[in-house]
């Protein structure tokens, strides 16, 4: 979606009506671009997508590579197969991303999806550390070791699916993928919750990220929730709440991007056996 978002940047910025030092744009290496030498090629494509001159953040997708086929292709396929880079060196990577934050294209960069031994293998190799790690976190899948990584090495979290992803059936089943999606809009607890607070189940479930200091990044196609979804900051959960809402955490259970969607094939790269793993 970089090329459509970055044509409403452009006529906005053009506009006068909002300045770019206003925005905080991030954008990601793909699985595709993840070889050293490919990291100076991805950022500019995402640049020109965007028409910026620079990002705020600059994030690698996940530990993982797939096949370079062609900048189209995010998930290549060889038959039903996810066609994987069976060579990741994760260290490499990241001296290029680093590259960038020297060269002024951007102003930080971070990482996503990666687990704890990952995170301190860039931490010992890093002259510019991660800002921020993007992870899949709501209520059902807290990761407290995972979370502590991040703290003690002082980078952000941003969580993406906070409220369980809901909407990603439909995107699986048109791929020919079964998913079953967890129920988290619709527990009790949170509803109980939601009813005392006269919010949304998903304001709930947000502001419980929210409150902890992490960024939350719901995906909505709706004006209506989307407007929903940046009203949090007008309520706080008592501190009895929080830990009612922390008592849901089902650990490995409540993961629902797992490294089954992607298929056995995972196993063939070098970072594989760790992905979808903290
Ligand atoms: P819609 O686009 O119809 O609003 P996630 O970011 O966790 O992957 O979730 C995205 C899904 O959550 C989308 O299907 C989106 O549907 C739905 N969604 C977004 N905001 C809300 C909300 N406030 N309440 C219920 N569903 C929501």
């Amino acid at each position: 979606n970089e090329a459509v978002i970055g044509n409403v940047l452009k006529r906005w910025l053009d506009s006068g009506k909002i300045k770019r030092e206003d925005l905080f744009i991030l954008t990601k290496l793909p699985p595709i671009g993840m070889r050293p030498e490919h990291v100076p090629h991805f950022i500019q494509l995402s640049l020109k997508n965007l028409q910026l001159d620079y990002l705020d953040l600059y994030l690698v997708h996940c530990p993982v590579g797939f096949q370079y086929v062609d900048a189209k292709q995010l998930f290549p396929m060889e038959g039903d197969t996810l066609s994987v880079d069976t060579k990741t060196d994760l260290e490499a990577i990241w001296g290029a991303m680093e590259a960038q934050v020297e060269k002024g294209l951007a102003r930080s960069i971070g990482i996503s999806n990666f687990c704890r031994s990952q995170i301190e293998r860039i931490m010992k190799v890093s002259k510019i550390q991660p800002a921020n790690h993007q992870i899949e976190l709501h209520a059902y899948f807290q990761r407290p070791a995972l979370m502590e990584t991040c703290r003690k090495h002082n980078i952000t979290v941003v969580a993406y699916a906070p409220i369980g992803s809901p909407g990603r059936k439909q995107y699986y089943e048109h791929r020919g993928l079964a998913f079953e999606p967890i129920s988290i809009l619709e527990d009790q607890e949170v509803l109980d919750i939601a009813k005392n607070h006269s919010k949304t189940p998903a304001q709930i479930l947000m502001k419980f990220l929210v409150q902890q200091d992490i960024a939350v990044i719901p995906k909505s196609t709706n004006p209506e929730r989307l407007l929903q979804n940046f009203d949090l900051f007008n309520f706080e959960l008592t501190s009895t709440e929080m830990e009612r809402l922390k008592a849901l955490d089902k650990g490995e259970a409540g993961r629902t991007f797992n490294a089954e969607l992607l298929g056995p094939a995972i196993l063939n790269n070098p970072e594989g056996k760790n992905f979808f793993v903290d």
